[in-house]
């Protein structure tokens, strides 16, 4: 499935934009959730995350693990996978002192577990690369934040791209961490498969200044004719 993922826990947008036909994925994470307001701990989670898999099924939610504790990744990432059917599971390309041991969590989960594994916090096409070698589904690149750093991460989209096509793997590229209206159709024409976008940024795609005047103008004409 390729296209928007909406980066939101909020069920409001994700069921305006989901009916208007024009995004293919949610994404979520812990930051989101807990900007969102989600509350009750881990049961908290489990419910607002199920809503939101319904809401959208058959397209694929994304729900992070909250630890980089090894066996709490695993049990949490067997759980998350068992809520729902279209859900896929976030993991992190390393831990948070670089600890390599996520890409073995993710290997185990993809081809002994039948969990779909959404590596992410990734910020080059080498550390892709290995995710997509371990046998990740989706590898996450945050363009927002490579570019921050003074990179152009079309430039690692375009590589990344053209590494998973040369070796035949499966994995789909989702660039997130999306800042500017712009990002969005820039990263597809690099090579992105899906693209992560907050609410208002495909608002920023839809609204015009100058096809509101239009509009405005079709309006104040028609309304010539009187009640039809
Ligand atoms: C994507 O999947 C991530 O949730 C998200 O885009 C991260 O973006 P940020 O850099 O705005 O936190």
């Amino acid at each position: 499935m390729s296209g928007i993922f909406l980066d939101t826990g909020d069920i409001n947008e994700i069921r305006k934009y989901h009916a208007m036909g024009i995004i293919r994925g949610v994404t979520t994470n812990p930051s989101i959730l807990v900007k969102q307001g989600v509350q009750g701990g881990m049961t908290g989670v489990k419910k607002h995350e199920i809503e939101i898999a319904r809401l959208i099924d058959p397209l694929p939610l994304s729900v992070e693990v909250t630890t980089n504790d090894y066996e709490e990744m695993r049990r949490q990432a067997k759980e998350f996978a068992g809520w729902a059917k279209n859900i896929n599971v976030k993991l992190t390309i390393h831990g948070p002192n670089g600890e390599t041991d996520n890409l073995k969590l993710i290997h185990e989960m993809e081809t002994r577990e039948n969990v779909r594994i959404n590596v992410t916090a990734m910020m080059s096409a080498q550390q892709c690369f290995l995710a997509a070698m371990a046998g990740a589904t989706y590898v996450s690149i945050f363009g927002g934040r490579v570019s921050n750093m003074g990179y152009d991460a079309r430039y690692e989209i375009r590589r990344l791209r053209q590494l998973l096509d040369a070796f035949g793997l499966k994995a789909k590229i989702i660039v997130g961490s999306t800042r500017e209206v712009v990002n969005i159709v820039e990263w597809f024409e690099a090579g992105a498969h899906i693209v992560t976008s907050t609410p208002s940024l495909i608002e920023g795609m839809i609204v015009h200044p100058y096809t509101k005047e239009t509009v405005q103008q079709f309006i104040r004409d028609g309304a010539q004719f009187g009640k039809l």
